[in-house]
């Protein structure tokens, strides 16, 4: 058995989760000082939303250096007191590894040009889209070459096509392996590798499952990624990263899912994190999944609504039930143990995509920064007197402490088997146990 079989994962979005030094930023040394909240909480890994050095055009997925600390979160030693201090309580580290693109800032995209993915022609050579929306190509203007971006301009595309490129991000995961880390999450895996030819995605044929933004949605983005020999490139990925957990994040539908498995531990299944609160559909999003087995569950994380948000406050107690009883791995993210909720973001935004809601400090007390920082936080906090994790803590019927029990109870749970149900119950059993989740409205 795998230490991440029914295992629970937290997400720390590092920059939100807790300063030490009063800059407004979330930090490394700032995560240790809180290492025994998840030992307290039971969760038995925490993954981090990058921490590499940034000129944070995506917040730290468009990374300048793969082997180093932000400066903002501290330095290389910073994390190896982290790792230590982790693993002393019996907690694995995960770290992200942002495989498909850099920065534009790396070194590497001056240094080493043909790592990159560039046009033939002057232009555009198809009709690609940015996840984010608008054209996948760019041009540079130094030298007035047309780029690929899959994501923002600022985040050009690695090609995965070169072997030197290979080689390079083997050298980064060996470098974290050897600083102690368990696991990877991979950013984006699904647009690890483009068809070689470049040719035009087709049109959309059907409605795609997961939410697209509208250019990305007329297309069947069958070139541009999700490409059949990206999983012998992912195993160069799994060569150099021996048994550590890899879980990637595969923006497809959940029976796109297999041929990804041949190569990682796990795919977090996205069609329960975008199912409405509604019986059936979260069945529909379920079933097939628990059939293929080895998803890490998800229903929230950085780049969506908060779970408080998107369900309602009224469902947030039966939404951890479910999250927390499904059999398999399962990521929490952080702050919705305690039920925070988006907050109003930034004006000007940080982020263009417009997911600043979704990353306000978590909230560890009723002080005015939630007890996140003693300077001024980059995004506010949103109602610590309403939240926080010291009052949840001291109130036994708190969402926190239901959080809590559920994590403490997992491990115990018996083979997982669907039920029928009337409508508005997903119900399914544990063992002996039978586990009913209402949704109704209100
Ligand atoms: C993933 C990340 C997201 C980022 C994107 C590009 O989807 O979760 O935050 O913007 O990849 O790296």
């Amino acid at each position: 058995m795998a230490w991440w079989d029914n295992a629970v994962v937290y997400q720390i979005y590092p920059r939100s989760f807790q300063d030490s030094d009063g800059d407004g930023a979330g930090d490394l040394r700032g995560i240790t000082a809180r290492l025994d909240y998840l030992a307290w909480l039971g969760v038995d890994a925490f993954w981090l939303s990058p921490i590499y050095p940034s000129p944070l055009a995506d917040f730290g997925y468009d990374v300048s250096d793969y082997t180093d600390v932000a400066p903002e979160y501290g330095k290389l030693e910073d994390f190896d007191e982290l790792v230590a201090a982790a693993h002393d309580r019996g907690l694995r580290v995960l770290l992200d590894l942002i495989p498909c693109h850099t920065s534009i800032e790396h070194p590497w995209f001056r240094e080493h040009p043909d790592w990159y993915i560039w046009s033939p022609v002057e232009g555009p050579p198809n009709n690609w889209v940015s996840a984010f929306g608008g054209p996948a190509w760019s041009r540079d203007e130094r030298t007035g070459r047309w780029y690929l971006h899959s994501f923002y301009p600022e985040q050009p595309d690695l090609d995965w096509q070169n072997p030197a490129v290979v080689e390079a991000f083997q050298g980064v995961v060996r470098f974290w392996l050897d600083r102690g880390v368990d696991g990877f999450r991979l950013d984006a895996i699904d647009k690890l590798i483009k068809d070689d030819r470049l040719r035009d995605d087709p049109p959309a044929s059907g409605d795609f499952p997961l939410p697209l933004r509208p250019d990305a949605a007329k297309l069947e983005r069958v070139y541009s990624g999700h490409r059949p020999e990206a999983i012998d490139t992912l195993g160069t990925i799994r060569a150099a990263a021996g048994d550590a957990l890899l879980v990637g994040e595969v923006f497809q539908p959940t029976h796109e899912y297999p041929p990804y498995l041949e190569v990682l531990d796990l795919v977090f299944a996205f069609e329960l994190l975008f199912a409405p609160w509604d019986a059936a559909r979260l069945r529909a999003a379920i079933a097939p999944a628990a059939e293929l087995g080895r998803v890490a569950w998800v229903m929230s994380n950085h780049d969506f609504d908060r779970l408080a948000t998107r369900l309602g406050p009224a469902h947030v107690r039966a939404a951890a039930t479910l999250l927390l009883t499904l059999p398999g791995t399962t990521f929490v993210y952080q702050g919705d143990e305690i039920g925070l909720a988006n907050g109003p973001g930034a004006d000007p935004p940080y982020d263009r995509a417009g997911r600043d809601p979704m990353r306000h400090p978590m909230q560890w007390d009723t002080s005015a920064t939630g007890g996140f920082t003693t300077g001024v936080p980059w995004l506010p906090a949103v109602d610590p007197t309403e939240r926080n994790v010291e009052a949840q803590r001291a109130d036994p019927d708190s969402l926190l402490h239901h959080y809590r029990g559920l994590i403490a109870r997992r491990k115990d749970l018996g083979p997982f088997r669907l039920l029928d149900s009337e409508p508005d119950v997903l119900a399914y059993e544990r063992g002996d146990e039978v586990i009913a989740i209402e949704t109704k409205p209100g």
